[in-house]
């Protein structure tokens, strides 16, 4: 068994209750529950999210994903006596995360405010398969003499999306006085939900039900002697009109019946079991193991894997990642570059096959990008900033209204963050070279970057005798309406390089398009590092003035600038959101040199607040793979802080999906410096100080290998007896089952 790292919450915190709702979250990739407590707190925010299942509340809101009834909710009452952590004495607590086998577990014992003490029990989890299945367990031992309980627990279709509702009630049940049943519509019609439970409890309970102002509540009363542990299970159902078997409306609330017994007769304990086994052989294909200084290091990793687990659906290519994953109602759900550039990787160098859904999800919406380049004035495919189900732009108009100057600010990433088509091919291009899927080459990826690269060439505009890219936003919000942002402009010349190449080489050659290409391709501006080796983030950046950060770096990620400076003030300072050229040098490292990567991490760092999760973690990289690795643990032990840090409403609205992603890109990409962009499996060995090992696994190209990392040696083995070529440290070594190497590690 693997024991990773457990996630603790002590002691309990009123302060801390949405925090730890989204760090303690349970899910599959399919379905996410917040880690609420069972009962009630004023503001816990609950949330069931199922991956994909979208709705827009009316015209004046947006798409989001859709926060379900509510399945783990229970009033419970000792002797009349509502269970409250807020009131009577907490006497013990303790509250863990199992990432080992995914379950929620949470011990205490409460002496009610009559006087009577009670040990209370609760575990849950999300079953990994199947998929529709969500367990959860209370037992409850009445400590100092016999008393009696009250649970009211079913499905709390009360649930809204802070306030804006998306379903309507068509039905609810009960069957064979044992089971419940909701059947809710969104307010549109257009999709379903059904959501079936059924509780197991001790004899001797009785039990009633309800129906209720959108409550179909089942109500259990049962004598608890004293001393006496007393045991009630929960099993429920979740499924959707997005599921592949979703059926005419009474097969489909009989299939759900017949699968939710099916499970429930097993009993929690060996649901559980089951879902350990599914749990281990995931750790055991994919944990990332550190020995390091600090315990915190490995939790990190662990926790990250486990979100990753949670967030990518694996099951339908009709959904992607959202930016809090399926842990909460922040962005709404939405998924941005957020999915290509952090999370993908992981998938591609662990499970293959989910990179490959992701990127089918784009390829499912090429023709709405189309569309939407086609209205912006542009030809090929111009992918939404933010985007749902339906693959429109669903980025919001406005942002919130701005305090100081009491204007809504205008979100201007749908007109002009347009990196993220780049960003898509840049994905594109690593799952190939990650799988040589010739398949998915022909099937999807040509027509992903032949679109993308032809949105660049006609977005492009010639002054004099070179091609510039216009008013973008780069990568650092920031700073916007700019010309030659170099983040775009490289990502976009590596765009039309990168179709130009596959379509030669999978024999698609249309002239037209090629020609075309060239000569974007001889045009295009590509700002080069002045003296210092310092790349300009745009045309105007270096003549703007710098601002001294100190007070915002110290409050980074609560954009405290907009609160003294407009947008408008921000824009023409020197001041970055988070990683723009030093993004570039972290997704395109081999065009730059160590010494660049250096002279634009020293003069980007101190421009930049990190007021975005998804910055320090780059910069982590940069620094790793600039031979700075003290600082770049700095900058890779701040980063895992954004969630696992102390303050209590980091994560309030779900945990931070790319950041987390990060975490074990950090590991991977910065200290073991693997690239794999160029075509081939390249390391960068540079084990930070307090680090004395660092294994991982690595898919190859149907290739299981094993990287391990040691002060004084770098091994590489793999189940295979191919042969396989890697670099590193620029050295081609070509090994079939093992390949070590001493004094492997960049000394600078
Ligand atoms: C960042 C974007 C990111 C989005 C979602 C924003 O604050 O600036 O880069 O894609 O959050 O995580």
């Amino acid at each position: 068994m693997i024991q990773t790292q457990i996630l603790h919450e002590a002691p309990f915190s009123p302060h801390r209750l949405n925090k730890y709702a989204s760090l303690h979250a349970c899910g599959n990739g399919r379905i996410g529950i917040r880690g609420c407590h069972e009962e009630a707190y004023t503001d816990q925010q609950r949330g069931m999210f199922v991956a994909g299942f979208y709705h827009r509340a009316n015209a004046t809101e947006v798409t989001e994903l859709v926060n379900l009834p509510d399945i783990t909710g229970m009033r419970i009452e000792l002797d009349g006596e509502s269970l409250s952590l807020l009131s009577g004495t907490l006497v013990s607590y303790q509250r863990e995360l199992r990432t080992m086998n995914g379950e929620l577990y949470r011990e205490l014992v409460w002496q009610s405010p009559a006087g009577q003490r009670f040990r209370i029990e609760t575990r849950r989890f999300v079953a990994l398969s199947p998929l529709a299945l969500v367990a959860c367990r209370l037992t409850v031992t009445a400590l100092d003499a016999a008393a009696h309980l009250g649970v009211s627990t079913g499905i709390d279709a009360t649930q809204t999306n802070s306030g804006r509702q998306h379903l309507n009630e068509r039905s609810v049940r009960v069957f064979d006085q044992n089971v419940l049943q909701g059947g809710y519509d969104t307010t549109d019609g257009q999709q379903q939900a059904m959501i079936t439970s059924q509780c197991r409890i001790p004899s001797g309970a009785s039990s009633s039900f309800s129906a209720k102002n959108r409550r179909l509540l089942q109500h259990i009363s049962l004598p608890l002697p004293a001393g006496e542990a007393v045991t009630l299970e929960k099993f429920s159902w979740i499924a959707t009109s997005l599921d592949a078997d979703f059926l005419p409306e009474s097969d489909w609330s009989s299939r759900c019946l017949a699968s939710l017994s099916a499970c429930a007769q097993q009993g929690y304990g060996h649901l559980l079991m089951e879902n350990t086994r599914h749990w281990q052989h995931y750790w055991q294909d994919s944990r990332v193991c550190v020995t390091s200084d600090h315990p915190q290091d490995q939790r990190a990793l662990d926790f990250a894997l486990y979100h990753l687990k949670l967030m990518i659906p694996a099951h339908d290519a009709r959904a992607s990642v959202a930016a809090k994953g399926l842990t909460g109602e922040g962005y709404k759900g939405h998924v941005f570059w957020d999915t290509e550039i952090f999370i993908l990787p992981f998938a591609l160098l662990n499970a293959p096959e989910q990179a490959r859904k992701l990127l089918e999800y784009r390829y499912l919406n090429l023709t709405q990008a189309q569309e939407k380049a086609r209205r912006s004035g542009y030809q090929g495919a111009l992918f939404p900033w933010e985007c749902a189900f339906s693959g429109e732009e669903e980025t919001p108009e406005f942002a919130a209204i701005n305090i100081r100057t009491g204007q809504r600010q205008r979100v201007a990433s749908a007109m002009a963050e347009h990196h993220l088509v780049a960003d898509i091919a840049y994905a594109t291009v690593g799952y190939f070279q990650a799988t040589h899927d010739r398949e998915f080459m022909q099937q999807m990826g040509l027509a992903l970057l032949k679109e993308t690269a032809l949105f660049w060439m006609s977005r492009a505009q010639r002054r004099g005798d070179r091609l510039d890219i216009l008013n973008v936003i780069g990568p650092d919000e920031y700073t916007e309406h700019v010309d030659n942002n170099a983040f775009t402009n490289y990502m976009a010349h590596d765009n039309v390089q990168a179709a130009c190449r596959y379509l030669r080489e999978c024999d698609q050659q249309d002239a037209a398009f090629l020609a075309q290409a060239e000569d974007f391709l001889a045009h295009l501006y590509l700002p080069q590092p002045d003296e210092q080796g310092v790349i300009a983030q745009d045309d105007t950046f270096f003549s703007k003035p710098q601002c001294d950060l100190t007070a915002y770096k110290s409050q980074q990620g609560t954009q405290a600038i907009l609160l003294d400076y407009s947008r408008a003030e921000i824009n023409e300072m020197q001041v970055l959101k988070q990683a723009d050229v030093v993004m570039l040098m972290h997704l395109l490292p081999e065009k730059f040199t160590s010494g660049c990567l250096s002279a634009n991490l020293a003069f980007y760092e101190p421009r930049t607040i990190h007021d975005s999760s998804l910055s320090k973690s780059v910069h982590g990289i940069v620094a790793a793979r600039s031979g700075q690795t003290a600082q770049a643990l700095q900058f890779y032990r701040e980063a895992c802080r954004i969630d696992l840090g102390e303050e209590p409403h980091s994560s309030d609205d779900g945990i931070h999906a790319a950041a987390t992603a990060a975490i074990w890109l950090g590991a991977v990409t910065g200290f073991a410096g693997l690239t794999y962009q160029s075509g081939e499996l390249h390391f960068r060995p540079s084990l930070p100080p307090g680090w004395s090992r660092l294994q991982f696994p690595v898919r190859w190209r149907g290739a299981c290998l094993t990287v391990c990392l040691e002060p004084q040696q770098f091994i590489l083995s793999k189940t295979d007896a191919q042969p396989l070529t890697v670099r590193i440290n620029g050295t081609a070594h070509t090994f079939t089952e093992s390949l070590v190497l001493k004094g492997t590690h960049d000394e600078n």
